[in-house]
């Protein structure tokens, strides 16, 4: 099932939203990640700067085939090896993974869906005990120049009752300013 509103304007619009180093820098995607899922990968725009910082393989998945050939082209295009870019309805099935192997999973503008707490369960799953969920959003200001209905658009403290309501996931840190437009926010995998 696609996540609603989250269908995609042009490329280079959508990448001049965000300033991707800063974004994952303050998030502290980092060598210290070695396994990391990527749920909604869109164009790409995260993907290759996330592979070219963490020590593992990334997992990218999309439900559609359009970005999915698009992000694949850019990882093509860039010879990088260790990044698999799948077609995938994570929502309905899963990463497909193997339960507590991944060091991080991304839920990047993704969180507006209409059962999210399924979905945080889903991603914790599969990430190891102590492995971090790193989501963004669009801020909750009709400024903003993109992002889904400001009716579905979470805010940070949803976000952290929806993951504390998941029973996997502990809030690691304060919310993260992203400017120009988003937000952040980490969390653990509780358990051993
Ligand atoms: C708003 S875009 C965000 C793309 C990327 N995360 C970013 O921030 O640049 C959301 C993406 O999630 C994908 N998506 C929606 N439902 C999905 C599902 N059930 N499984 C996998 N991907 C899905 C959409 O196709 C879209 O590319």
């Amino acid at each position: 099932m696609k996540v609603r509103d989250s269908g995609m304007p042009d490329e280079d619009l959508w990448d001049s939203f965000f300033d991707v180093d800063l974004i994952l820098r303050r998030l502290g995607v980092d060598a210290g990640l070695e396994d990391v899922a990527e749920l909604g990968c869109g164009y790409g725009t995260f993907t290759l700067p996330v592979a070219a910082r963490i020590s593992g393989a990334l997992h990218a998945y999309d439900i559609d085939g359009a970005m999915v050939a698009r992000t694949k082209a850019r990882v093509a295009r860039a010879g990088v090896t260790d990044v698999v870019v799948r077609c995938r309805d994570v929502v309905t099935h899963g990463f497909g993974l193997p339960p507590a192997s991944q060091h991080g999973c991304l839920l990047f503008n993704i969180l507006h869906h209409d059962d999210p707490v399924n979905l945080l369960r889903t991603t914790a799953r599969c990430l190891r005990p102590g492995g971090r969920l790193f989501a963004i959003h669009w801020r909750h200001d009709p400024a903003t120049p993109r992002g889904p209905s400001l009716s579905v658009r979470p805010q940070p403290q949803q976000i952290i009752d929806w993951a504390k309501e998941s029973g996997m996931l502990d809030l690691a840190g304060a919310v993260l300013d992203l400017p120009p437009w988003h937000y952040g926010l980490v969390f653990h995998r509780t358990g051993e």
